[in-house]
Formats: C-alpha cells, sequence, structure tokens
C-alpha cells in the first residue's frame, strides 16, 4: 500500500525541500501552504493552517482522493521580531495564531485519520528558540515553547495506538523566513532597547543566511520519520546550538542568562 504524507510550508523552505524528497521515495505526498505548490510528485493542496474549516476541507479533500494519512511532516511557521514591550500585539498574535494553534488545528484535522495508519508519524517542526527565551523574539519562542509542550502531552495521550509524535527543533536554516516575517523597524524602538535590538535582529539574519540548507534538514526529518521508535525531541544543528539546550537545562538560571548575555551583547 502506497503511504501517504503530508507536508505544510511546502511553498518554501524546509517543507519545498521535504514533500518532493518524500515523493522520490515512493509516498503520495500532498503539499500544503497558503500560496500553492508545483513540485515535482506533490499534489499542491492550498490552505491556511490558522483557518480550521479551510483545513479541514483540505483534509477531506485529501481523503476522498488517497484514502487515507500516514504522515503529517508540519512545517509551517512564521517568525517576527521586537521587544515585548513595543512590539504590535497584531504581529505577536500571528505569530501565535500560526506556530501554536495551527499546530492545534492541524492535530485536531488529521489525528482521527493518522491514527489509523498501521504506523503514523506526526512530525512538528519546532525550534531550539523554543527551549530557550530569545531576547527581541519572544513571541516566536514562546509559540516554539508552547507548541513542544503540547507535543509532550499528546505524545503521553497516544500511549496505545500506532502513532508516534515528536519535535524536530533545528538551529538556523538559511531559507526565507527572515526576509517574509515582521521586523519591527529600528527608529520604532526605544532607545534603551534599540543599540541591543538592531544587534540582535542583524546577527540572527546572518546566523539564518549561513545556516544549514533546507534540503539538510529535510533528510534529517526523514531519517527521524524512519526510526522504529521516536524521542520526544530531536535537535539538528551546529553542536553549539545542540550544547546550548542542554546548557538550559542543566546551569542555574542566572548562570544560564549571563551566557545568553555574552552571546546577544
Ligand atoms: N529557518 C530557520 O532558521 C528555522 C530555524 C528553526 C526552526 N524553523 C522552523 O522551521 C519551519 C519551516 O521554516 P522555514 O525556515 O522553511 O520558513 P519559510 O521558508 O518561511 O517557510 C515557511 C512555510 O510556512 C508556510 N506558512 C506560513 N504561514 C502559514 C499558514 N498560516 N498556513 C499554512 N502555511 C503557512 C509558508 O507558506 P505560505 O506563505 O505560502 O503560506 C511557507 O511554505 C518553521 O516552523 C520555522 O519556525 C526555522
Amino acid at each position: 500500500m502506497q503511504q501517504v504524507a503530508l507536508v505544510t510550508g511546502a511553498s518554501s523552505g524546509v517543507g519545498e525541500a521535504l514533500a518532493p524528497l518524500l515523493a522520490s521515495q515512493g509516498y503520495r505526498v500532498y503539499g500544503m501552504s497558503r500560496r500553492s505548490v508545483d513540485l515535482p510528485g506533490v499534489t499542491s493542496l492550498p490552505a491556511d493552517v490558522t483557518d480550521r474549516s479551510a483545513l479541514d476541507s483540505a483534509i477531506a479533500q485529501l481523503l476522498q482522493e488517497a484514502g487515507r494519512l500516514d504522515i503529517v511532516m508540519h512545517c509551517a511557521g512564521i517568525g517576527g521580531a521586537g521587544p515585548v514591550e513595543q512590539m504590535p500585539t497584531e504581529r505577536a498574535r500571528a505569530i501565535m495564531e500560526t506556530n501554536y494553534w495551527g499546530s492545534w488545528n492541524l492535530c485536531q484535522a488529521t489525528l482521527p485519520h493518522l491514527r489509523k495508519s498501521p504506523r503514523g508519524r506526526l512530525l512538528m517542526v519546532s525550534s531550539i528558540a523554543g527551549f530557550m527565551g530569545i531576547p527581541f523574539r519572544s513571541m516566536y519562542s514562546a509559540s516554539k515553547a508552547a507548541l513542544q509542550a503540547m507535543t509532550d502531552s499528546l505524545r503521553l495521550e497516544l500511549r496505545g495506538s500506532n502513532l508516534q509524535a515528536t519535535c524536530v527543533c533545528p538551529g538556523d536554516i538559511a531559507t526565507n523566513i527572515i526576509a517574509s516575517q515582521y521586523r519591527q523597524p529600528y527608529d520604532e524602538i526605544d532607545p534603551l532597547y534599540r543599540p541591543r535590538y538592531q544587534k540582535a535582529d542583524e546577527g540572527m539574519a546572518s546566523n539564518v543566511g549561513h545556516g544549514m540548507t533546507a534540503q539538510q534538514v529535510a533528510e534529517s526529518m526523514i531519517s527521524i520519520m524512519d526510526k522504529e521508535s521516536l524521542k520526544p525531541y530531536y535537535v539538528i544543528g551546529e553542536p553549539i546550538q545542540k550544547a546550548s539546550t542542554i546548557a538550559r537545562r542543566l546551569l542555574p538560571g542566572r548562570t544560564w542568562e549571563w551566557v545568553l548575555n555574552k552571546y546577544y551583547s
């Protein structure tokens, strides 16, 4: 039986690399994003994950055509930058709406079908930022931390089923994520924050520009998906980025804050 996979975020970056790669390995692949996609072996399934009824209709279409759903690779997500004090609330809310509530919607729309698969897999793309509060990217960190907590709960709830879920937490990946996100203009920022905001924001853009390729992350996700038993988290990135997630857990709070301050100033 041909396995059926849904890849969200298929119009750009990780999802755009992952969807045709899965198709080349024999999966029947549906690519979801707000824009439609034209990728080899991939059926375009446009939907906004924040719009529950559009999402439900898209999943109904997939099931009508393919009859089953075995794998969901959830790559859709957005970033955004600004200080807590000043970032426009609607911009911050949009990040939570997509990264957290969009993931919630996707779970509700797909879990009943994924659970029918003899070997269901749900890979949520979080971020190393989900383990820590990155300065001036608070809502992004918060949205990914919330996604991780939800997935922790889901894993426990799914005990006894054939569906396994995990969070994939990459470091920097050279994609369009910086170009497509809201970054509050420097001249709107209070002088208390402005120099550190500018440095952190430019540093983030440069790190992402020099990050892993989307193809590398896509290949890692496929090897995670193929594992017999999934761990709760897979951190993908430079050794220093992997070490940071361990240091965050092990170091006393103030020591960790000192490390992050050093890094961002
Ligand atoms: N790039 C990095 O450095 C990095 C690091 C760690 C984690 N991540 C995470 O990796 C994932 C993929 O990011 P990327 O770097 O590949 O970013 P990207 O190139 O900007 O791609 C994001 C994808 O998400 C889709 N998307 C955004 N909002 C959506 C919505 N409401 N409904 C449906 N699709 C939506 C976009 O398509 P449309 O605009 O067509 O809807 C696009 O296909 C994200 O979850 C991101 O947070 C990225």
